[in-house]
């Protein structure tokens, strides 16, 4: 194995590679708020808005299978991750490394990632992958005009927020921006822009409602 593969797949390269990823998806997030937030503005303001981007042509997919690639490489590393950290709790001469740190965030990050994972699978399966002539706002007014829908984006996007407001502390850590006098500001900055970019998607439900 070359010596780039050994470090990249090292426990800390992985923990970088999360980090990128996850900023990646990150700022992924970031557009699609604003991207949804037209709605805000009526109907055809959010039509407009996707034939704009649709218009893109093939810059679209493109861009898609990058997501996707980005997507996956944070689901497979953070699932190994997560498995060898199971191997490492169930070795009593292990060391707790994050003794007194274990916040609920962080505990639950891989059962709040299958949420999401599960959750994707559905708003990709409503709201993507369906007839293309129709007007986006009409699909998406459809889907949240169904209760079940509904409850379901609300309980994934809780999920999200949960996870992000971790992923984002966890990933400055990774980076090695931590000080013991700015841990709690930084703390609370994961936890706004964690509420910012949730309070947008929890508020198109809401409007849509
Ligand atoms: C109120 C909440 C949300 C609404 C109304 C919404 C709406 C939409 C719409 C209309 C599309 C299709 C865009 C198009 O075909 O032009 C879309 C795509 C997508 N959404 Fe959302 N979304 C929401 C939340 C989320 C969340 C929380 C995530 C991530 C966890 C997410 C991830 C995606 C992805 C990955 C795509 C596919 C992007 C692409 O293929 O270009 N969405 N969303």
């Amino acid at each position: 194995m070359s010596d780039f593969l050994q470090r990249a797949l090292s426990s800390l390269g992985r923990k970088y590679i999360m980090a990128v990823t996850g900023a990646l998806l990150g700022i992924f997030l970031l557009v699609h708020a604003v991207g949804n937030s037209f709605i805000f503005q009526g109907k055809a303001a959010f039509n407009a808005y996707a034939e704009h981007l649709h218009s893109l042509g093939p810059l679209i997919p493109v861009a898609e299978l990058i997501l996707l690639i980005i997507f996956l490489v944070h689901i497979f590393i953070g699932i190994s991750l997560f498995l060898k950290n199971q191997e490492a709790a169930g070795n009593k001469y292990a060391v707790k490394s994050s003794a007194g740190g274990k916040t609920w965030g962080s505990r639950t990050m891989p059962w709040t990632g299958l949420t999401i994972l599960a959750f994707l699978f559905l708003h990709l399966f409503t709201v993507r992958f369906v007839d293309q002539t129709l007007p986006i706002a009409d699909v998406v007014y459809r889907v949240l005009g169904n209760p079940l829908y509904t409850l379901f984006y609300l309980f994934g996007i809780a999920a999200l927020a949960l996870h992000i407001s971790h992923g984002f502390w966890s990933l400055l850590q990774t980076w090695g921006v931590h000080h013991p006098q700015y841990n709690v500001l930084m703390r609370i900055g994961a936890c706004v822009l964690t509420a910012l970019v949730s309070l947008v998607f929890f508020a198109v439900i809401v409007v849509l409602w």
